[in-house]
C-alpha cells in the first residue's frame, strides 16, 4: 500500500510537478491531492493534467481570520487522508495548531541554506551578504517558521554578477532534485541529512 502524499502550492507548482513525477514505479508513495490557497495557481491545472486530484481554498475571503481559513483548508486535506504533507511553494504561514495535526510528517522546501535567511527574499539577502554559496533546504515543518529539523540541502555557487533572479534560476533546478530525493528517503523511513552539490 503506497503512502499518500498531499502537496500544498500557491503558484506555478514546479516543485509539485517534480515531486509528482518522482512518485512512480517502486517509489513507496503516490500523490493523493494538490491543494492551493489560490484558485488561479497554475500548478492546479498541471496537477489535473497529471491525473492528480486538485483543489483550492481561496484565503482572501477569510481576511485576517487565519484559523477560519485553516479550518476550510483542513477539510479537503483530511478527506484525502495524507500520510505526508509536502509544502511546495506554499506561501501562507501556518499556525502551530495546523502544523501540530501533521507533526513529524509535514515537509517544506525553502530557497536558502537554513538556518540562514529564514523568511522571504533569500537570494537577495545571500547576495547582499557576499556569500559564496547559496542553495535550498528541505526541512520538517514545526511551529516556528522555516525552523524544523533539516532533512536535506543542496548547494550552488553565488557568482559575482548574480542577481536574485539569476541565483533563483540556479537554485530552482536543485530544488527539483533535492525535494524528490528527500521525500523518497522519508517515505522509506530513512533518517539523516541528504546533501547534494
Ligand atoms: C521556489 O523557490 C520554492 O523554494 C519557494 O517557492 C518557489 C516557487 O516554487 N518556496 P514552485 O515553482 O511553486 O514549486
Amino acid at each position: 500500500m503506497s503512502l499518500r502524499v498531499a502537496i500544498l502550492i500557491s503558484g506555478s507548482g514546479s516543485n509539485m510537478v517534480a515531486l509528482a513525477q518522482s512518485m512512480q514505479g517502486d517509489h513507496p508513495a503516490r500523490p493523493c491531492l494538490v491543494l492551493s490557497n489560490d484558485p488561479a495557481a497554475t500548478g492546479l491545472s498541471k496537477a489535473r493534467a497529471m491525473g492528480i486530484p486538485a483543489a483550492a481554498v481561496d484565503h482572501r475571503p477569510f481576511g485576517r481570520d487565519r484559523a477560519a481559513f485553516e479550518d476550510a483548508l483542513m477539510r479537503p486535506l483530511l478527506e484525502a487522508q495524507p500520510d505526508i504533507v509536502a509544502l511546495a511553494g506554499f506561501m501562507r504561514v501556518l499556525t502551530p495548531e495546523f502544523v501540530a495535526r501533521f507533526e513529524g510528517r509535514m515537509l517544506n522546501i525553502h530557497p536558502s541554506l537554513l538556518p540562514k535567511y529564514k523568511g522571504l527574499n533569500t537570494h537577495a539577502r545571500a547576495i547582499a551578504a557576499g556569500d559564496s554559496e547559496a542553495g535550498c533546504t528541505v526541512h520538517e515543518v514545526t511551529a516556528a517558521l522555516d525552523d524544523g529539523p533539516i532533512l536535506g540541502q543542496a548547494r550552488v555557487p553565488v557568482l559575482p554578477d548574480d542577481t536574485p533572479d539569476t541565483l533563483a534560476a540556479r537554485v530552482l533546478p536543485m530544488e527539483h532534485r533535492l525535494y524528490p530525493a528527500v521525500l523518497r528517503r522519508v517515505a522509506m523511513g530513512a533518517r539523516g541529512i541528504l546533501t547534494l552539490r
